[in-house]
């Protein structure tokens, strides 16, 4: 595998981003250069995080930033989000697969984890504000709940025709690939 390994985006409505991903069993070189190339792609499309079916892969596999900051590069292999506290705040995010989108999502400000890391040892943690909120996100895609499942009606309605043209060209290579 090559040191600039990066992967191509899913982009809704692509049916693989509403599928349940799979727990990550084996904590190897190749679950490594997988997590490597998905910060790699996150970088590259200057997010904040980035879900294994982002890319294709039903994996509980996720990676994120919520800084930019070198040494806050965090991956969650099988993260669970074991409760949710705290004020619901409304903050407005976007998601790689969803270019040019975003609605005021509502969420709760905490969130306490459990994950593994990339050699398997298990993490638990309390978070909150942003950082909190990009896990939240990012964990919604490993089970298969995207932006627009939580976006208001009105974000909706103003982000109607960004929507429709995702599946728009969406169908459109599907039909070009047969
Ligand atoms: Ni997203």
């Amino acid at each position: 595998m090559t040191e600039s390994l990066q992967y191509d985006l899913t982009l809704y409505p692509s049916p693989v981003l509403r599928k349940q991903a799979a727990a990550v069993e084996s904590f190897d070189d190749e679950l490594r250069e997988v997590v490597e190339a998905m910060f790699r792609t996150m970088r590259e499309s200057k997010g904040v995080g980035l879900a294994a079916p982002q890319v294709g892969m039903k994996r509980r596999i996720l990676v994120m930033n919520h800084t930019g900051e070198e040494g806050d590069d965090r991956a969650m292999i099988n993260p669970e989000i074991l409760s949710r506290d705290g004020e619901t705040t409304l903050y407005e995010e976007g998601c790689l697969s969803f270019p040019g989108i975003y609605g005021e999502i509502q969420r709760p400000d905490s969130c306490r984890v459990r994950w593994q890391d990339t050699d398997g040892a298990t993490h638990e943690e309390t978070f909150t504000g942003f950082e909190s909120r990009v896990i939240q996100h990012e964990h919604d895609h490993l089970v298969g709940v995207l932006l627009v499942d939580r976006m208001s009606s009105a974000d909706k309605l103003r982000n109607k025709v960004a929507l429709e043209n995702l599946v728009h060209d969406y169908k459109q290579a599907a039909a070009k690939q047969g």
